[in-house]
C-alpha cells in the first residue's frame, strides 16, 4: 500500500466525512451535487484507486470490481455511505479480495420517522388535500371532505423487523397500534415484548394489517416479496408503506392492484427501477411517492457519510472497520 493511499468518493456528500479522509489519504471527489456517475463513467474514474466511498446509487459490479482490481494499486475496500448494499456485487468483492463496509444503525430512526411519516400523510390524505386547497377549491368545511381512514387503533402489519422494523413498531405504540411482524427469523421473546411485536405468518400478516411496511433488505429471497397474490391477500382498505428497496414490492403489480381497488392506497420512498416510476402512479390520488429520501436529514447524512469515512479509515490503518459486510 503506497503511504497515502488514493481515495475516490463518488458523489457530492455532507462535509464533515472529508477531513476524516484527507488526513490519511489523497482524495478524488466528485463535487458536482446531484451528479451520479454512470457505470461507465466509474469505470473509467475508479480504477487506480484504494479505496472508494459510494452511494447507493453507484453501480458496483463485478466488471467495475474487476477492473480495479486488476489496476495499481489494486482496489482495497469499497465503504458505501448506506445500511444497504444491493448496488455492490459483494460476492465478487469477496472473491476479490475487497472489502466492502455499510453505515447500520445511524439511519434508522430517521427512516423509521419516514415510513411513519407516509403512513399517517397516506392514510389522513394529507398530499391530496394540500393539492386541493392549492388548487384553489377549498371553499369550506365540508363534512365529507377527505375522510380518511385512523391509524390510532389500526394494525399495522411490518415485513423485516430489524432495527428499522423494531422502530417503526415503537412509533406506532404510540398510536395504540396492534403490531404484527414477520421476518427471516423470530425475534427473541424480550425484543418481541419490548416492542409490543406478535410474530405473524407472512400471508396472514397481510390479511390482518390495515397498513404494511416494508422494511427487509433487498435480497434474492426479497425479490418481488409483494407480488400480485399477496397485494389480493390485503384487505381492500389496507395502505402499503415502502421504505425498503423497490424491487421488494412488483411494482406492475402494484399499479394493478391500485387501479383494481385491491389496496386503498401507498406511501413510496424506493422504486422498482429507479430514477423511474411507473407512469400510472403519478396520477394516482392515493399513492404518495417521494424520492428515496428515508434517511434524508442532516445530522443522520453526515453520520451515515462519517461513519463511511471511518469505516475506510480504519481499513487503511490495518484495523478491522467496524461494519464489515464481507467476510
Ligand atoms: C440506505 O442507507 O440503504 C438508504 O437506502 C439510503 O440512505
Amino acid at each position: 500500500m503506497p503511504e497515502r493511499p488514493r481515495i475516490l468518493i463518488t458523489q457530492k456528500i455532507l462535509p464533515d466525512a472529508y477531513p476524516l479522509l484527507q488526513a490519511i489519504g489523497d482524495v478524488e471527489a466528485n463535487m458536482d451535487e446531484g451528479v451520479i456517475w454512470s457505470s461507465d463513467e466509474l469505470l473509467r474514474r475508479a480504477p487506480g484507486h484504494d479505496y472508494l466511498l459510494s452511494l447507493v446509487t453507484d453501480t458496483i459490479d463485478a466488471k467495475l470490481l474487476e477492473a480495479c482490481a486488476n489496476t495499481t494499486p489494486r482496489l482495497k475496500m469499497v465503504a458505501n455511505m448506506a445500511v444497504g448494499y444491493n448496488n455492490i456485487d459483494v460476492e465478487a468483492a469477496a472473491r476479490l479480495g475487497i472489502a466492502v463496509s455499510n453505515t447500520p444503525g445511524v439511519l434508522s430512526d430517521t427512516t423509521a420517522d419516514l415510513a411513519f411519516a407516509l403512513l399517517l400523510a397516506v392514510a389522513r390524505r394529507i398530499p391530496e388535500s394540500e393539492r386541493f386547497l392549492r388548487a384553489g377549491k377549498f371553499t369550506g368545511w365540508g363534512p365529507l371532505m377527505f375522510c380518511g381512514t385512523d391509524v390510532t387503533g389500526a394494525t399495522l402489519g411490518i415485513i423485516g423487523a430489524g432495527r428499522i422494523g423494531q422502530l417503526v413498531a415503537k412509533r406506532a405504540s404510540g398510536f395504540d397500534m396492534r403490531v404484527l411482524y414477520h421476518n427471516r427469523h423470530r425475534l427473541a421473546p424480550e425484543v418481541e415484548t419490548r416492542y409490543g411485536l406478535t410474530y405473524t405468518k407472512l400471508d396472514d400478516l397481510l390479511r390482518a394489517s390495515d397498513f404494511v411496511s416494508l422494511h427487509a433488505p433487498y435480497l434474492p429471497a426479497t425479490h418481488h416479496q409483494i407480488g400480485e397474490r399477496e397485494l389480493e391477500l390485503m384487505k381492500s382498505s389496507a395502505f402499503l408503506i415502502n421504505t425498503a428497496r423497490g424491487p421488494v414490492v412488483d411494482e406492475k403489480a402494484l399499479v394493478h392492484a391500485l387501479q383494481a381497488g385491491e389496496i386503498a392506497g401507498a406511501g413510496l420512498d424506493v422504486f422498482e427501477r429507479e430514477p423511474a416510476v411507473e407512469s400510472e402512479l403519478l396520477n394516482m390520488e392515493n399513492v404518495i411517492l417521494v424520492p428515496h429520501i428515508a434517511s434524508a436529514t442532516y445530522a443522520t447524512r453526515t453520520r451515515m457519510a462519517t461513519m463511511a469515512a471511518r469505516n475506510l479509515v480504519a481499513h487503511a490503518l490495518g484495523e478491522r472497520p467496524p461494519n464489515l459486510v464481507t467476510p
